[in-house]
This record gives structure tokens, C-alpha cells and sequence, in this order.
């Protein structure tokens, strides 16, 4: 297991291409799930700096925090609410560029600016959303949607 990140240098896509070979280092042949959420979270919030980064994973019919990098998070969603849960019903990417004009956002934090929300799809069942969080208005593109959705459908391979 590699101890620290290589810094990639570059726009935003070489960073995630970077990244990805390394975060499959970093997972190798470990199968357990919180431990593979957890160090998921902390590359992406080490290597982008983003204000919250992390998982909420879908349990009896509610989405239920998981493995995160920031500050304290609500602790369950329901389908339909907020980002998240729309991501969820719609098991599609959700980019929100500014939260205070999303409706129904649910503000965990008020610095969280904008928001992109990515779901975990396994035999075409939603298990799981990966929610990151930014500080900053319209930080999130369809580059992050791209990146963090092929992020995404490898990592159900591997929890
Ligand atoms: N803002 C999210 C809730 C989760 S936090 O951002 C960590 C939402 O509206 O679903």
C-alpha cells in the first residue's frame, strides 16, 4: 500500500487520470467496505481540498452516512431529499451549483457552496451516493460528473 499521494500536476482531468491508478493501488485487494470508502474520501479531499467529501450508503430504504472526510454530516437521507436523495431516485449525477437555490437542499453545513452527488449503481440498483461538498459557488462540472462516475462504478466492484 502506497503511504502517500503523488501530487499530480495539470487541469482537473489530469489530476482525476492521476489519481485513479493510485486510488487502485491504495484499495489493491482489500475488500472490506468502510475501510475502501474511507481512504476514497480522504484522497479526494486530500487532493482537491474540497470542503466535505464522502459516502452515504443506502439501508433500509434510507441513505445512511458512511465514510466522509469534513465536518459533521446529517446522519440519514430519505429517496427524494436534498441532493443526495434525488440522486438516488434518479441514479444519475446531480451538480448543484449553488445549494441556496437548490430546492430542498439540505444544508449540513452553511459554508457548503455547491455540490456535486454521484451514484453508487451495482446490477443497476442504487446502493450508495458519493456526496462532495465545496465551499466555493459552481464548483462542480461535467468533467468532476465523468471522473467521479467511472470512480464510482469501479469502487462497486471492489465494497
Ligand atoms: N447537502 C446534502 C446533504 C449531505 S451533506 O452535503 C454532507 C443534500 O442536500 O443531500
Amino acid at each position: 500500500m502506497a503511504e502517500e499521494l503523488v501530487k499530480i500536476e495539470g487541469d482537473k482531468s489530469a489530476v482525476y487520470e492521476g489519481l485513479f491508478p493510485q486510488i487502485q493501488a491504495l484499495v489493491g485487494d482489500e475488500t472490506d467496505t468502510i475501510a475502501n470508502l474511507a481512504n476514497v474520501s480522504a484522497v479526494l479531499k486530500e487532493a482537491f481540498g474540497f470542503f466535505w467529501v464522502g459516502f452515504y450508503l443506502v439501508k433500509q430504504d434510507q441513505l445512511v452516512l458512511g465514510p466522509f472526510q469534513g465536518p459533521i454530516a446529517c446522519t440519514r437521507i430519505q429517496r427524494g431529499n436534498g441532493v443526495s436523495g434525488q440522486c438516488w431516485e434518479k441514479a444519475e449525477a446531480v451538480i448543484v451549483d449553488d445549494v441556496d437555490k437548490f430546492p430542498g437542499h439540505i444544508a449540513c453545513s452553511a459554508l457548503s457552496k455547491s455540490e456535486i452527488v454521484v451514484p453508487l449503481v451495482r446490477n443497476g440498483e442504487v446502493i450508495g451516493v458519493l456526496d462532495v461538498d465545496s465551499d466555493e459557488i459552481a464548483t462542480f462540472d461535467s468533467i468532476d460528473a465523468k471522473y467521479l462516475t467511472q470512480l464510482c462504478s469501479w469502487l462497486v466492484t471492489v465494497i
